[in-house]
């Protein structure tokens, strides 16, 4: 069932749930308390579910090195694992074969913080791209 089909029956639900609600007002009108009450409630509920709605994915995109890796080791890495190694850096990052050759290192050192060295650091999304491109199965696109 798609979004669309849910949420469409969700506001019939709602026209319907509001057009009882006010037939039992004219009906019973010492009860408008009471019904005032469900209709809020039955608004909260609703909002509630919509929010679950927004949780599901949409569709789940495979991380890639040259779509999302590439980018954080560009800005993060080549300073030393450059074409030209610097500072000690004993292995290249500058292209997927050369990453790739690496990723079980890349994988754990980024994990563990230990790079980027030199006092550089990965935001909590940049380490969770590495770790979802292993997951992923270090796709090259
Ligand atoms: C300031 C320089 C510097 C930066 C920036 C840096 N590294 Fe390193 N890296 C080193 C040095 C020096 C070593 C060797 C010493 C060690 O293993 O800690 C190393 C080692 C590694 C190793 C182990 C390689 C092996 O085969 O033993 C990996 C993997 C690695 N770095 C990945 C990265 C990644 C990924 C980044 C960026 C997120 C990064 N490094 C940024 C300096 C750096």
């Amino acid at each position: 069932m798609s979004i669309t089909t849910i949420i469409n029956n969700r506001i019939s639900y709602l026209y319907y749930h509001t057009s009882l609600i006010i037939k039992k007002n004219l009906i019973m009108t010492n009860n408008l308390k009471l019904s005032l009450l469900l209709f809020i409630f039955s608004f909260v509920i609703i909002s509630c579910n919509d929010d679950d709605d927004t949780t599901e994915p949409v569709g789940e995109e495979k991380i890639t090195y040259d779509k999302h890796v590439k980018k954080i080791i560009d800005s993060n890495c080549l300073g030393c694992h450059g074409a030209e190694v610097a500072n000690g850096a004993p292995n290249s990052l500058t292209n997927y074969t050369e990453v790739k050759t690496a990723s079980a290192g890349v994988t754990s050192r980024v994990a563990d913080g230990s790079m980027p060295a030199g006092g550089g650091s990965l935001s909590a999304t940049q380490k969770k791209t590495i770790a979802d491109w292993a997951k992923d199965g270090f796709l090259e696109k």
